[in-house]
């Protein structure tokens, strides 16, 4: 899993793929390459790595005007240089950066074996240069090669292929991986994703599935292009000393973005906008997909479903949904849910929705994105760029979609007045302000919190109904950030098993709502303490003491309550992890955005 980019027609090749490796990183930072077509055949440079450690080797001259590059997140062999990309082939005639996964690689590596070409890699995707080199031994064009090898994967891919007798030329191919084409009038780009086109272009082209096409700085013809806004594909972490932090403390100001725009009326990403092409009268229940925090934000939007709607509602792990052979009803609406809206897990769920005939939506960050384009309609969640790995203002938006979508949903059967709608109508204006003043006003309490169960090696995040998505959320921000071992339970299970693990060396976090289960917690706390565990409390009771360290948070309505409550636990895992001292923007073994299944 990786991401790729390309550039042809430029002056300073070395300098421009080094720029999209910067914007490439989040899809993968174990190591960094390029190759460019130099005078005298291909020179291909890596490094283990981010893309800094690359770009320090220094530039491979200011005479190249084309090359391809990679960033990787290894899932085949360690991050080293040997298993960097771009591969270079046996014969030394043609380079190759691969994102996916070469499924019959065994096989793939057997065949050249047998041809007397050996591979150096441990990784899949170098089986794919030294075939299209031999295909080329053999008298087959370039582009007739690449056709022949990818042919033979069993897999997804994009790939991007230079071979030395073909200065400026870039051959490009796509199977179930994204991989775009962009042009800014003199350059022209490819690269994975849209947030990686330089910010110069003006138009992009999908390259579409099996298609294998010559780029050349001569804009391609016969394409469909699609216009881009210009200038909004980065952003930069300002005066905070990451961009966690800084995505953290953007929540006043995106989920007011996300509240202005989702309840309006009339507003782009209003119901107006996506609802009108949704077939309501046809949905009966609701399931939301979606990966890692996304799936538990859809576990939260599937009880504001329920709760405000009172339709049947569930969430799945995007990937566990397409393992199983699911019965898909037609009746229901289906809500894949993804920041990046190119994590392939959550890309598979939606292709084998689309095998039926069900309705499916979006709720996606990044515009223009695969299942941006590919569902029949999309929330778009206003939330702005988000570079730190881990989520957090993004989660938050899920969550005000969710809001968004089940109130669409009540409106249709219990009209605006509904007494339920009219209260969430009146509290989400104050949500941003109880935000605000949460990130200023108890950062300092949150912090203290933090520092007395830095220590511990190990965690449960307990919450019980609403509060256990959210739990397992906060569980999965202080693993991602931290590196502490942290598992959410349903507090109610606690008593069935996992109560074992509790003793003087375990810490639980009880996310305690307002709401009964919240009030369930002491009872909950006194269990754990009886067996010699820690404890710490977040809760939102505003009369219940619980005895025990406790942050305790505002209130503000029943729905609203549990984004609150998240907002509180992302701050504790980023207080947790700066005071270990963990890199919070990059964590180990981690990606942005997931592109392999
Ligand atoms: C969140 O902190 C994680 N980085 C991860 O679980 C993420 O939510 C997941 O990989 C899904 O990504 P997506 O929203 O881009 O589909």
């Amino acid at each position: 899993m990786c991401g790729i980019a390309g550039i042809t027609g430029t002056d300073d090749a070395g300098r421009a793929l080094i720029d999209a490796l910067e914007r490439l990183e989040y899809r993968g930072y174990d190591s960094a390459g390029i190759a460019t077509h130099a005078p005298d055949g291909i020179e291909v440079r890596k490094s283990v790595g981010s893309v800094a450690a690359l770009a320090a080797l220094g530039s491979p001259g200011g005479d190249r005007r084309s090359g391809i590059a990679h960033t990787r997140w290894a899932t085949h062999g360690a991050p080293s240089t040997r298993n960097a990309h771009p591969h270079l082939s046996h014969d030394g005639t043609t380079a190759l950066v691969h994102n996916g996964t070469v499924r019959n690689v065994a096989r793939l590596r057997g065949e050249l074996t047998d041809r007397g070409i050996t591979t150096t890699s441990d990784t899949d995707s170098e089986v794919l240069v030294h075939l299209i080199a031999w295909h080329r031994a053999q008298g087959v064009d370039a582009l007739e090669a690449v056709r022949l090898t990818l042919a033979r994967v069993d897999g997804d891919y994009a790939v991007l292929v230079i071979t030395a007798d073909r200065p400026g030329t870039l051959i490009a191919a796509a199977s179930g991986s994204p991989l775009l084409i962009g042009t800014d009038g003199r350059a022209v780009h490819v690269a994975s994703d849209r947030a990686a086109l330089s910010s110069g272009c003006t138009h992009c082209s999908p390259v579409l599935d099996g298609e294998v096409v010559a780029v050349t700085a001569a804009v391609p013809a016969g394409r469909t292009w699609e216009v881009l806004t210009p200038g909004t594909t980065w952003t930069d972490k300002g005066s905070y000393p990451n961009f966690l932090l800084k995505e953290i403390n953007e929540q006043p100001q995106t989920s007011r973005a996300a509240i202005g725009a989702l309840f309006s009326p009339v507003a782009e990403g209003s119901a107006a906008d996506w609802g009108s092409t949704l077939d309501r009268s046809a949905i009966k229940r609701v399931c939301f997909l979606g990966c890692g925090s996304s799936y538990y934000a859809g576990q939260v939007a599937a009880s504001f479903v329920e709760n405000l709607a009172r339709i049947p509602a569930t969430a799945e792990p995007a990937a566990e949904f397409t393992q199983r052979d699911p019965v898909v009803e037609p009746d229901c609406l289906y809500v894949l849910i993804s920041q990046s809206g190119e994590t392939l897990d959550t890309l598979h769920a939606h292709r084998y929705l689309r095998r039926h005939p069900v309705q499916t939506l979006s709720i996606v960050n990044v515009r223009g994105s695969s299942l941006d384009r590919e569902s029949d309609a999309s929330i778009p969640l206003c939330a702005g760029a988000e570079v730190s790995v881990a989520s957090t203002k993004v989660v938050t938006n899920m969550q005000i979609a969710g809001l968004a979508l089940a109130s669409w949903l009540a409106r249709a059967d219990y009209g605006s007045k509904s007494a339920a709608l009219l209260e969430l109508d009146l509290a989400l204006p104050i949500l941003p302000t109880i935000l605000a003043d949460l990130l200023a006003g108890q950062d300092a309490e949150i912090r203290a919190l933090a520092e007395s169960v830095h220590a511990f090696r190990s965690m449960y995040y307990l919450g019980r109904g609403p509060s256990w998505p959210v739990a397992r959320e906060g569980a999965q921000k202080i693993k991602e950030i931290s590196y502490i071992h942290a598992e959410a339970y349903q507090a109610s299970e606690l008593k069935h098993g996992p109560l074992a693990l509790v003793d003087p060396d375990h810490v639980s976090v009880v996310v305690a709502a307002n709401d009964a289960g919240g009030q369930q917690s002491a009872t909950l706390i006194g269990q754990i303490q009886a067996r010699g565990g820690a404890v710490v409390v977040f809760s939102q009771h505003q009369d219940y003491e619980f005895d025990a360290p406790t942050v305790r948070l505002p209130a503000v309505h029943p729905l609203l309550d549990h984004i609150v409550m998240g907002v509180a636990l992302q701050v504790f895992a980023y207080h947790t992890a700066t005071i270990l001292d963990r890199d919070v923007d990059r964590p180990r073994n981690l990606a942005k955005s997931v592109t392999v299944e």
